[in-house]
């Protein structure tokens, strides 16, 4: 059994967009990325501090919008308009969930597709769903990464999926579906969901719920991804997957923390350069 070093990949790539940013800067375009935060969700209020440290790592301009919990969605498009319109940001991303008085759904249509570096946008959602990935999602998209770093054979593999959400599993799906994966997709009312995970050379689990996969429910020789970011009572964060349970049953598996986790951030550094590169060579 291996540990997939998220931390490490997810470094690795960093070091290389660095050297994209400065390239960047001395054509006098600086990659900008503005992020909405909408309201008090602890979890999110990390995420985007986290973003926006990675970001001023890479050498990103990073902006972050902090709107109160009872804001209007009025106020938020407008912003969103403003941001479209806007030369110096070149990635907006509308952290989620949002207040139950938002439709989520569209606050996320209303960003220019084009610097959709969440890849929610249904033209980008489209485009992956086709086989022409534009910007993609940064979870999905690091996964894919990471197997590609670990040299994880995906062709001809059964890859199953714990988890239908549009930000992970189903864009998970068609990923690991184009590169010749079979793909089978488990939601939470999927009956005997063990009889599935045991079938997965490739299992991917992106549930939200600490333990919903232990280690019997693990193929001998499957790599295993743990997308789940659990928060325990006792402030220890885990993942969906029971770890000790798993890992001797496992040819590769990530741990969390420092395994998908680092890879997301990066991905959407990757995006937003991707677009501000796209710019640079339409001026
Ligand atoms: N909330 C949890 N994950 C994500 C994500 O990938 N993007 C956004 N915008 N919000 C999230």
């Amino acid at each position: 059994m291996s540990i997939i070093d998220g931390k490490m990949i997810a470094q690795k790539m960093r070091d290389a967009l660095k050297a994209r940013v400065e390239s960047l800067r001395k054509a006098g375009m600086a990659p900008g990325l503005a992020v909405i935060i909408v309201g008090e969700n602890p979890a999110s209020k990390v995420y985007v501090r986290n973003k926006e440290k990675a970001c001023i790592e890479a050498g990103i301009h990073s902006e972050v919008i902090v709107f109160p919990e009872q804001a209007t969605q009025e106020e938020v498009l407008d912003r969103i308009h403003a941001l479209n319109l806007n030369p110096q940001i070149h990635g907006i991303l509308v952290q989620l969930p949002l207040p139950a008085h938002f439709d989520a759904r569209r606050v996320l249509d209303f960003i220019d597709a084009d610097k959709d570096v969440d890849g929610f946008h249904p033209v980008n959602a489209g485009a992956l769903f086709l086989g022409k990935p534009r910007l993609q999602p940064c979870t999905p998209y690091g996964v894919m990464k990471m197997l590609e770093y670990e040299n994880v054979a995906v062709r001809g593999k059964h890859a199953v999926i714990v988890g239908a959400s549009n930000i992970v599993g189903k864009p998970m799906a068609i990923m690991l579906l184009h590169k010749g994966a079979t793909v089978t997709i488990c939601n939470s009312k999927t009956p005997d969901l063990a009889y599935h995970t045991r079938n997965a050379d490739i299992l991917v689990v992106a549930v939200g719920r600490p333990n919903i996969v232990t280690g019997d429910m693990v193929k001998e020789g499957a790599v295993v991804i743990d997308v789940g970011m659990n928060r325990l009572e006792d402030g220890k964060l885990v993942g969906d997957v029971d770890f000790a349970g798993a890992a001797p049953r496992a040819a590769k598996i990530t741990p969390v923390p420092g395994g998908v986790g680092p890879m997301t951030i990066t991905m959407l550094l990757e995006n937003t350069v991707e677009t501000a590169e796209r710019c640079k060579e339409t001026v």
